[in-house]
């Protein structure tokens, strides 16, 4: 049994859901917000699904509403849920006038949320602070309702934000999973590791998504995982792509024409580099070579050192003998 603190800040995150939810479709003050959704491409049937909502422009709504149903304030400043003034010990709503995403735990309990501005504010998006009952590092986004296939399929998607996920859920695809903003950390792979073999990486396919990326593969890839990679052409994200082109497209295109993990970093290590010039094919050659030399299957890495050795019209020999000379530096 929980304690009674535990109790009500869960029991207050299930009332202010539900509120958030009847505040973005029925009501009038939520009116501008369902416009913004709806124009963006997210459907009715989505905003049911994920539960969205949309947080009054007002300083002490949730504060009133809070406490006219006996909720002590100092359980819910600890909750996250409202902030009290320096001062004079007052309180005020911590999210105003933002598009509201409930976050879930596994036994799909509400424990936090993500305020999305509709605006230019910043920040775009305002989470919940690490609370008793909300830890970022150990949350996925959608893993609730995402593990059921996850563990069918034994593949998850992962994402950046909570717009693809949804957006690709819309294009149907139910594994999909975001971090909160943060990076992959061991309790989230943790967390994977029970459900899923296979990651299909899909952030944005800018310079900070494509970075991120790199850096969640070489995690997931030491953490045994087998990685895919799935870019969307001119720095787009999961979500700027569905609307623009089409689920079956999204599906087709971007995650049916998912790379390996190898393949991605032939293209993130080619980035930049002009490999007319010496140096930097010199440089490029090492780096994949380095790569290759972590490879478990001798298959694998004689398919790619013939790959580079055709490309670059050098000898096979010497660039085995090279990764040789890696891979025993490198043990
Ligand atoms: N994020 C955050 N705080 C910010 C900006 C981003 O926590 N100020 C997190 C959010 O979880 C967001 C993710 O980082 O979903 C990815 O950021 P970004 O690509 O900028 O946002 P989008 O998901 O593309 O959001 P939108 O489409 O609504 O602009
Ligand atoms: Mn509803
Ligand atoms: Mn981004
Ligand atoms: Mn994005
Ligand atoms: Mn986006």
């Amino acid at each position: 049994k929980i304690s009674d603190e535990l109790q009500a800040m869960l029991d207050a995150h299930e009332l202010l859901r539900k509120f958030y939810h009847h505040l973005l479709v029925n009501t009038k003050e939520g009116q501008h917000a369902l416009e913004y959704l709806l124009g963006r491409g997210f459907t009715h049937e989505s905003i049911e699904k994920f539960q969205i909502g949309y947080s009054l422009n007002s300083w002490d709504f949730v504060y009133k509403f809070l406490t006219k149903r006996d909720f002590s304030p100092e359980w819910m400043e600890k909750a996250g849920l409202i902030i009290k003034r320096e001062k004079d010990g007052t309180y005020f709503d911590r999210f105003r006038d933002r598009i509201m995403f409930p976050i879930f735990n596994r036994n799909g309990n509400t424990i936090a949320f993500s305020g999305r501005t509709l605006g230019a504010d910043e920040p775009k998006y305002l989470n919940s602070p690490e609370t008793a009952i909300f830890n970022k590092s150990k949350i996925l986004y959608n893993y609730n309702l995402a593990k059921p296939s996850i563990k069918k399929s034994q593949q998850a998607v992962l994402f950046e934000g909570f717009a693809d996920v949804i957006a690709a859920d819309r294009a149907g695809i139910e594994n999909g999973i975001a971090t909160m903003g943060t990076s992959l950390t061991d309790d989230h792979i943790a967390l994977l590791r029970t459900s899923a073999q296979i990651i299909t990486i899909c952030y944005d396919s800018d310079k900070a998504g494509i970075e991120a990326a790199f850096r969640a593969g070489n995690h997931l890839n030491d953490a045994g995982f087998q990685i895919k990679v799935a870019l969307m052409p001119d720095g787009m994200d999961p979500d700027e792509y569905i609307k623009k082109n089409s689920p079956e497209k999204f599906r087709g295109e971007v995650i049916g024409a998912s790379l390996t993990w190898m393949a991605f970093k032939i293209l993130y290590f080619r980035r930049g580099k002009n490999l007319q010039n010496e140096g930097d094919r010199l440089a490029y050659i090492e780096q994949i070579v380095k790569e290759i030399s972590k490879l478990t299957k001798a298959v694998e890495k004689d398919h790619y050192l013939r790959q580079i050795a055709a490309e670059f019209s050098l000898s096979l020999d010497s660039l085995k003998q090279q990764e040789q000379q890696i891979y025993f530096a490198e043990k």
